[in-house]
């Protein structure tokens, strides 16, 4: 039996903002069980995409995307869940339900960290229920909780101590 290849993850672009659109709706679809969120709208997320402080890793099987997770710096009047000061850009991640579990995830974190690490990011911000599974994957890369609100934590990495990166392939993100 032959080994599946390591994921193929490359940099986002202004084409890929449609698949993050829908990603964004998985993240806040096992959150709320609805697209919209109760205080964040999930549009928040991804509209008026390649800002400053925007970036994005896509994965690839057979060439068609089956996930991406992206970085965004919210301004206080308007933040994120995960939301913990202006300077620090908050993760979000989505992974299409049939491929889910086969590395894609921790491939696009691997991807999406050290994108930061070139933007000059130091650190990385998350919000994330304690029951979703993906809290293991974020501890795996140093995400630790600063925050809580209910079921709720709101975690924080130090962008040194994250593993090394196998980037490969670049889009742009406009920035
Ligand atoms: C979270 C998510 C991006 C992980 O992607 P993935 O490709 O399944 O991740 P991997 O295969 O690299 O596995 C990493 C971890 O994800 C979790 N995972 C694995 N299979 C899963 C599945 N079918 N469903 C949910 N989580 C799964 C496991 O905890 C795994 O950790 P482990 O290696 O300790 O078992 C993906 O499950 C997803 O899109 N979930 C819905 C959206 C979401 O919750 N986003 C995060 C909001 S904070």
């Amino acid at each position: 039996m032959s080994e599946s290849p390591a994921p193929l993850i490359r940099r986002g672009g202004r084409g890929d903002v449609p698949f993050l659109r829908d990603m964004v709706r998985h993240a806040f679809y096992w959150r709320w069980g609805t697209p919209e969120g109760e205080h964040v709208p999930a549009s928040r997320y991804v509209e008026g995409w390649g800002r400053r402080g925007d970036g994005s890793v896509v994965a690839l099987e057979s060439g068609l995307r089956v996930g991406a997770a992206w970085f965004r710096l919210f301004p206080e009047a308007a933040p994120g869940y995960g939301f913990v000061d202006e300077s620090t850009p908050e993760l979000a991640i989505g992974v299409v339900p049939s491929r889910r579990g086969r590395g894609y995830g921790q491939a696009l974190l691997e991807g999406l960290l050290e994108h930061a690490r070139v933007e000059g990011h130091t650190a990385m911000s998350l919000s994330v229920e304690r029951a979703n599974p993906a809290l293991h994957l974020y501890e795996r890369f140093g995400f630790r909780p600063v925050g809580e609100a209910g079921d709720t934590l709101t975690m924080h990495a130090d962008l040194g101590s994250t593993p090394e990166p196998r980037l490969r392939g670049e889009g742009q993100d406009g920035m």
